[in-house]
This record gives structure tokens, sequence and C-alpha cells, in this order.
């Protein structure tokens, strides 16, 4: 039996902290820190997590900006609005939900994003500052929030093998490129990888993030290894992960469940890079919130 990385617990327990900072912030006179979250269309996925990550914005006592367009939206309007949020001084975040309707240019948008309010981190400014290992830049919330589980559960990333299973750009290549800042011995798979299981057996820490069902089997990891679920999907009306949890749990050292494990420590990296975007603005206020 393994230890369970509640990112559950642990997101409650930052957000906890995120609140107290934000209410000393607005008892001092100060504005409350503001995210702009656009939608476009009407993917019931994308709905479910923009809506999570709006209330977990109320909570803390960050407001939360909705702009719900609909699914035919001429790319020059979405274009228009991220301008308008841009030079909006109330503005602090700017969340464009991914995946775009097919008729937008979803690079055009992310370059569109003004760097300091790309809370996402997904633009190449902020991914060159990952690459640099520049502290001022926004790192992607899901590798940021598995950093912090890693860290508060005490797993040791340095020298370590990580092997990560997905290379796509929200989550897999950012996160390769923090685990490396964090002196692991990174590996990448990815659909053309030749032998997976070669691979996943030598992880000491196994990360997977394909959205495949039970992809990861108990005969792919090594004995003690740590294992983080990035997947999500549903199967038969039930929230599965990557990994085949019930059996994996019995030989892993610790593992993530899901839900309950990567997906609120999403959200709340995405409220830690709020805080950030907004104390930047008022660089002499202190901080007890990392990074
Ligand atoms: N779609 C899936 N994950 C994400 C994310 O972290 N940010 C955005 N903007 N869209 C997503």
């Amino acid at each position: 039996m393994s230890v369970i990385l509640d990112g559950k617990a642990l997101s409650r327990k930052i957000r906890e902290e995120i609140k107290k900072e934000v209410e000393n912030f607005t008892s001092k006179g100060f504005r409350a820190p503001s995210l702009a979250v656009i939608l476009v269309g009407e993917d019931p996925a994308s709905k479910v997590y923009v809506n999570n990550k709006r209330k977990a914005c109320e909570k803390v006592g960050i407001k939360s900006l909705f702009y719900h367009l609909s699914e035919n939206t001429e790319e020059e309007k979405l274009l228009g609005l991220i301008y308008e949020l841009n030079t909006n001084e109330e503005v602090d975040g700017i969340l464009v939900q991914l995946p775009l309707p097919k008729h937008i240019d979803q690079t055009k948008v992310i370059l569109s994003i003004n760097p300091e309010k790309d809370v996402d981190g997904f633009h190449p400014e902020n991914m060159g500052k990952l690459v640099g290992q520049i502290e001022d830049g926004f790192i992607p919330c899901t590798p940021l929030g598995i950093d912090i589980l890693l860290k508060h559960y005490g797993i040791e990333v340095q020298g370590k093998d990580v092997v990560i299973v997905g290379a796509g750009f929200i989550v897999g290549r950012p996160l390769s490129l923090l685990m490396l800042w964090r002196n692991a011995t990174v590996t990448v798979c990815h659909i053309y990888t030749k032998d997976l299981k070669k691979h996943t057996l030598q992880a000491d820490i196994l990360i997977s993030a394909t959205g495949v069902p039970y992809l990861i089997k108990e005969d792919m990891v090594k004995d003690g290894a740590v294992v983080v679920d990035v997947g999500i999907s549903k199967v038969n009306g039930k929230i599965v992960g990557d990994v085949d949890f019930e059996k994996v749990k019995e030989k892993a050292y610790a593992i993530t469940p899901v839900p309950g494990g990567v997906g609120p420590m999403t959200v709340t990296a995405l409220l830690i890079n709020t805080l950030k975007a907004y104390k930047r603005k008022f660089s002499h206020l202190s901080s007890t919130i990392n990074p």
C-alpha cells in the first residue's frame, strides 16, 4: 500500500494561505487581484474546468471576469478582447481555455497575450524563461502544481530518473523542462516511442499525461516508484486517470489519485500565478506565498 499524494488536501491548505494573503492586501485598501477567463464554444469538459477555476478564484477573494464567446466567434474579435484585457490596469491575469475552435489560430492567440498577464505560462517569453530557469516567469499550471505536490511530500527530484509519458504543449513539454530545472534525469515518451514499457520501468518518478485510460499497468512500474497521474478521462460515466490505480498502488511508493491528485493542484497553481501577477504591480507588498 502506497502513500497517497493528496492534491485535494494540499490545495485546501495552500488556498487558505492565499485567501489570507489576499485579505491582507484588500484590508489595506488595495483592490482585489483579478483573473479574466475566456471560453470560446461549448466543449463540456472545458466548461467544467473553467467553472472550477472561477469558483476557486472567488473562494480565495480573486475576482474572476468571465467572457464566454460563441463557437463561431471570429479570431479578430477574440484578439480584440485580449488586447483590451492586456491594457486594462484592473486585470492581473488572462486565461484563454484551450483547445480553441479549429478556425482560430491558437499560436496567434497565445502570442497576443501580455506575457506579464500570461498566468498559464504558455507565451514563448514565459516558456523561454522556463528554459532559462528565470524565476520571474510564469510556469504552466499543471507542471507547477506537480512540483509543489512532490516538494510537499518530501519527494526528492534531484538526480532521479523522471520519465514523462506524453509530450504535449500544456503538460509534458513544460514539465520536462521544470524537472530538468530540478536536476532530474528526464526522459519524455510519446506516441512514436518504440518500447514504452522499457522506459517506464526505469522511472524513479513516473508521470503520465496522455489522456489514455489505464495506459500505465502494474508491469510497467518499478517497485517503489512514485507515480503521478495527470490523465482525466470518463469511462462508463466514471472519472479515471492514465494509471491502473488499484493495481499500481500496491507497487508504488507513492501515487496520486484521480480525481483528487493533480487536478486540484493545477487550479491551485493558477491561483498562485494570478497572485504573482498581481503582486508584481504592487512590488512593495510583502509575500508569504512561494513561488
Ligand atoms: N486546457 C487544458 N488544460 C489547460 C490549461 O492548463 N490551461 C488552459 N488555458 N487550457 C487548458
